[in-house]
């Protein structure tokens, strides 16, 4: 029907166009050395051909400092340019997008190391966290991060966001959801610091609001930067949306090109589906950038409601392209 949104537009994202409305949300890629090997290639030439317009790749490391956490893609270094310069032509060649995921993981990890890890390597891990907060999860204390390593966590971003774009990618997205280390920033649940970067949620939210100014610096203006946050906290007291509303408006108004909205997936998701819409629908009310919304969401005719009911412009999947990697051209009954 004319004038209704569909999640097939074509729509502009800063330069880019981007070919649907629809992201593959990030999904970790399995790599025992950061790098961008065979088999992840593999699976992502099977999601650039399956249909979904803009893939967000598997978070990213972007310190060497946590290359004992997690077996995942890194790009703290030139030495991890090659395959990923690879990943982003073989995803244009197949006519998708990609953005880089990237993220400090903290403590968030503390129980996951590789299997193979040695004991050295454990006892070397250091596990950064806004206040030394025991994480739900956690399988070693965190140590309470300086304002120095804040400083030093900004600047790894910005070096990862100007390597992804060195490497092809069409932009990046910064992780602070999902228990990650910006995301215990950005909650009371973890964030019990008293200095700048604790108490008000100006405080809370400063070392995101620093790393994108650092990120935007060295990337220049037309290269767009997304950030994921989550909308819902489980485990404590619920969040409060009007933090978060505040957090979404300021980092708007330095010039953040969308927002995907995220939250305790692994609990919220028993509920039902599109399990954050009403947080996604009230912040995109609230910012003038794109609002992402991710997490149960399962047919064009659920999205395509939400589209034109809401001002939520995209759709992040992540489950379901794992179940089918073809799954969006199936929505196009191809
Ligand atoms: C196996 C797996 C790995 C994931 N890895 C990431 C990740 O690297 N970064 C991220 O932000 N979210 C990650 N997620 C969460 C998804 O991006 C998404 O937010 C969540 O699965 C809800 O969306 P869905 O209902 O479409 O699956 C992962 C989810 C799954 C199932």
């Amino acid at each position: 029907m004319a004038g209704l949104k569909s999640i097939f537009d074509q729509t502009p994202l800063k330069k880019l166009t981007l070919p649907n409305r629809l992201f593959r949300a990030a999904v970790g890629d399995r790599s025992p050395d950061g790098q961008v090997g065979e088999e992840n290639l593999a699976l992502y030439e099977k999601l650039a051909r399956g249909g979904v317009g803009t893939i967000l790749t598997g978070f990213t490391r972007v310190s060497a400092k946590e290359d004992n956490i997690f077996p995942i893609f890194a790009l703290y270094d030139d030495s991890f340019l090659p395959g990923h310069r690879r990943l982003t032509e073989l995803v244009h060649s197949r006519g998708a997008l990609i953005f880089s995921q990237q993220v400090y993981v903290g403590s968030r990890m503390s129980k996951v190391f590789p299997d193979d890890a040695s004991p050295e390597k454990r006892e070397k891990t250091l596990f950064l966290s806004p206040s030394g907060t025991l994480s739900g999860d956690a399988g070693a204390q965190p140590r309470e991060i300086t304002a120095a390593e804040i400083a030093g966590v900004g600047d790894d971003f910005a070096g990862a966001a100007v390597r992804a774009k060195e490497a092809g990618y069409d932009g990046v997205e910064i992780h602070a959801a999902h228990g990650f280390l910006f995301s215990q920033f950005l909650t009371p649940l973890y964030n019990r610091r008293t200095d700048e970067y604790g108490g008000s949620w100006e405080n809370r939210s400063r070392i995101v609001a620093e790393t994108y100014g650092k990120v935007r610096a060295a990337v220049g203006p037309d290269f767009p930067i997304l950030l994921k946050i989550n909308a819902r906290e489980s485990g404590g007291q619920p969040e409060d949306l009007g933090d978060i509303l505040a957090m979404a408006a300021k980092l708007d108004d330095l010039g953040l090109d969308g927002l995907e909205i995220s939250g305790d997936w692994w609990e919220f998701s028993k509920d039902s589906p599109a399990y954050f819409l009403s947080e996604a629908t009230r912040i995109a009310e609230k910012i003038k950038g794109a609002v992402i919304l991710t997490g149960g969401l399962r047919t064009p005719g659920q999205m395509d409601q939400i589209l034109n009911s809401t001002g939520i412009r995209y759709f992040g999947l992540a489950r379901p392209l794992i179940a089918d990697p073809g799954l969006v051209n199936k929505f196009k009954g191809r």
